[in-house]
């Protein structure tokens, strides 16, 4: 016959063991990742509050403007023109989509699919490098 108590606390064992990770990291502090920006720029093509919240609405603006209406020219809130293109601008100036998107979608859970069909900036080693240390 089997013995029942030795399989329940087997269960329980195993269960602690494959769940410890997880309850290891509770208490711990969880730190937001460190962004690399990727450029000297010192401006993003809005507030920084206003990129924060809402990047991924302007992005959907810009499609719906070059894709369905044809335009290609975005003139943000201090007069400034950019080219309304998510490699061409956005990816000019943040050359890392490793560092800088993946970084902050990876801790937020967010997987935007964009990269399916857009190209992401080639990264430069150095820039991997020098942002480990
Ligand atoms: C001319 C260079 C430039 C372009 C083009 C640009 N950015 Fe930025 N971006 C910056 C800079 C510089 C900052 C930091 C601004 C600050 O600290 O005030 C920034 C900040 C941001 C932030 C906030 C980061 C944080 O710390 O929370 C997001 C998100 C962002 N940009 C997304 C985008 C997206 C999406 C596009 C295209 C629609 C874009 N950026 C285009 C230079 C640029
Ligand atoms: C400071 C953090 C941060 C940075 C940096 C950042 N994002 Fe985001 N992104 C977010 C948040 C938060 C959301 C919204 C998630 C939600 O609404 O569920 C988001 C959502 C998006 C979405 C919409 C995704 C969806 O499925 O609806 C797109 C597109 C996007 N980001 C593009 C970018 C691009 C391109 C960059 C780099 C140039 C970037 N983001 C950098 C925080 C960031
Ligand atoms: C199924 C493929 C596909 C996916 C996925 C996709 N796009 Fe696009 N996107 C396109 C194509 C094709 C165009 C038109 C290119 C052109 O007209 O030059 C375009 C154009 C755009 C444009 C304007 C032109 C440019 O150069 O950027 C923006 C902005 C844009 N997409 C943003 C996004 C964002 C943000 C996401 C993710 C939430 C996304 N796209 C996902 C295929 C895709």
């Amino acid at each position: 016959m089997y013995d029942k108590g030795k399989i329940i606390i087997g269960v329980i064992i195993f269960l602690a063991l494959l769940l410890s990770p997880f309850l290891y990291q509770l208490g711990k502090p969880v730190t937001a990742p460190t962004l690399v920006l990727g450029t000297k720029e010192k401006q993003c093509v809005e507030s920084l509050a206003f990129m924060k919240s809402s990047h991924m609405v302007l992005l959907d603006t810009w499609r719906d403007e070059v894709v369905r209406e044809g335009k290609s020219l975005y003139v943000n809130s201090a007069g400034k023109p950019y080219n309304m293109s998510l490699q061409n601008t956005c990816m000019k100036c943040h050359t890392t989509k490793t560092q800088f998107c993946d970084r902050c979608h990876d801790y937020l859970d967010v997987a935007p699919n964009c990269w399916d069909c857009h190209i992401a900036p080639k990264e430069k080693e150095q820039q991997v490098a020098r942002s480990v240390k």
